[in-house]
């Protein structure tokens, strides 16, 4: 607990500018070479007991089978055929491209040849040589691996290759068995939505087979640290705790997607709800994230600007619980004095038993008393025309309407490769317009905090 508080104070504390590549004194440094893969199956360093050798207390976070939702670290990996209940690697541990020169991403890695748990948690540049100078990898090592040689790094992106590990993607993804094309290759579009941008990142960014590197062990970036490091609660069960005098009541539901910089995320707009740290805004990339004071990316004049992340979107935990995150009002128009609090939606009439725990991050002139604006990917601009057109080249306006957004669960597919699953979850899971709730304040889960910082 003590260390979830220390991460989400310092989140928000840094800035989009500039990656920091700040070298270890006495650390790991020297020449070696790449591989890549993606095997489906919990890491090595999200075992307690490999550790050890590293002095590191938490270890990376693993996943259920949707590849979103937090494991129990104690849950065995589904790495193997009989695995039931079992524990994956998330689908946010995979590469992104910061700019044409740096990139983000997770490795495998040996030192000394075969497994190798010395550097669990430890972060490295990667600085890719021939044809790739001037190009480098930040990365956080996560895995290791019996097959890795000396100075191996083995980086993690989707579709890259299970090597020995038959089982794992075919147990998470239905996939096909032994994973996605050769062991060592794979077809992007038929991968999961939420790995296509990963896979293309190889031949996009990357671009070459496994090149050489230098490598220099580097203190480890937030960038990364919040996407492994929280690993202290259950798989099982997601935790829906009434907040005792809470709001509650009837209301109703529209959605959208304006790609704009949440109210939330601007520090002026905490002062009636009591928060202190705002929710996570990112660059353009939808990935990386910007300081706090970076103007919003949703004007016509916006230049340096900042936009929604792309993992503020909803996923499904099963058939009758999602996460996700809304705008809210309570008294109709802009209405911030429950920024960052958390609700449960349950949703009546056709979809009566399904409900959605939502944080609240944004708000907006436009909504009416007890409104909740689910935010799903190609949900609607509404009226703000320029964010996703700044943002992602998109329609002026946004994709589809600008209040009801795309039309069909194949519209999707013309959306950011992080932005596909959330635009099905639509029609995949809620399947009906706009349903009416009977809503409750819950205790914010970490499932959701983790991803915004705000609590
Ligand atoms: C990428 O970002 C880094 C750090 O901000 C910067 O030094 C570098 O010039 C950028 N590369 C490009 C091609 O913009
Ligand atoms: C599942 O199979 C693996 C590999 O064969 C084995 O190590 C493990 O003990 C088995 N687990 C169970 C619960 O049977
Ligand atoms: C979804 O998960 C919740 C909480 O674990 C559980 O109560 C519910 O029965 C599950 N629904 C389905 C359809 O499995
Ligand atoms: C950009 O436009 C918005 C809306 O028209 C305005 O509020 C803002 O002050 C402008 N910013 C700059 C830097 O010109």
């Amino acid at each position: 607990m003590n260390s979830f508080i220390v991460l989400i104070f310092a989140l928000a504390a840094y800035a989009c500018a500039e990656p920091e590549i700040v070298p270890v004194p006495g650390g790991k440094s020297g020449s070696g070479i790449t591989t890549r893969y993606w095997d489906c199956c919990k890491p090595s360093c999200a075992w307690r007991e490999n550790l050890g050798q590293s002095g590191k207390t938490v270890p990376v976070r693993s996943c259920t089978k949707d590849g979103r939702s937090t494991c129990d670290i104690e849950q065995e990996t589904g790495c193997y055929l009989n695995s039931t209940k079992a524990s994956y690697m998330c689908s946010d541990q995979g590469p992104w491209a910061y700019n044409e020169t740096i990139s983000y991403g997770f490795v495998a890695a040996s030192f000394k040849g075969g497994d190798d748990n010395s550097k669990c948690c430890s972060c490295v540049v990667l600085k890719f040589q021939g044809a790739l100078l001037g190009k480098k990898l930040i990365a956080q090592i996560t895995n290791t691996g019996g097959p890795l040689f000396q100075n191996h790094f083995d980086i993690a992106m989707h579709g890259g290759g299970v090597g020995p590990a038959t089982f794992g993607c075919w147990n998470q993804w239905n996939a096909p068995f032994g994973g996605w094309g050769q062991p060592n290759g794979g077809e992007c579009d038929q991968l999961p939505s939420d790995f296509q941008s990963g896979c293309r990142w190889r031949f996009n960014w990357l671009g070459v087979d496994n090149p050489d590197v230098e490598f220099e062990e580097i203190y480890c970036p937030h960038e990364l640290t919040r996407i492994t490091g929280l690993a202290a609660y259950a798989c099982a069960e997601p935790e829906i705790i009434p907040v005792p005098g809470g709001i509650s009541g009837s209301g109703i539901t529209t959605h959208y997607w304006d790609c704009c910089k949440p109210s939330c995320a601007w520090w002026e707009n905490l002062g009636e709800s009591g928060k202190t740290v705002p929710v996570r805004s990112c660059t353009q990339d939808g990935r990386s994230t910007c300081d706090i004071e970076q103007e919003t990316g949703c004007y016509l004049n916006s230049t340096k600007a900042s936009y929604m992340c792309s993992d503020q979107g909803p996923w499904a935990y099963n058939e009758t619980i999602s996460y996700g995150f809304v705008a809210a009002s309570f008294k109709g128009g802009d209405d911030n004095s429950k920024c960052c609090s958390c609700v449960l939606l349950k949703f009546q009439g056709k979809i009566l038993g399904k409900q959605l725990i939502a944080q609240i991050t944004n708000t907006g002139g436009p909504l009416f008393h007890n409104h909740f604006d689910i935010a799903m990917h190609g949900g609607g601009a509404g009226p703000a025309t320029f964010g996703c057109w700044n943002q992602w080249n998109a329609p002026l306006g946004g994709w589809g309407s600008p209040i009801s957004g795309v039309a069909t669960v194949e519209e999707c597919d013309e959306l950011p490769s992080d932005y596909q699953a959330g635009c099905r979850w639509r029609f995949n899971w809620l399947g009906v317009e706009n349903p009416d709730v009977e809503f409750e304040e819950i205790v914010c889960p970490q499932e959701l905090t983790r991803i915004t910082g705000c609590s």
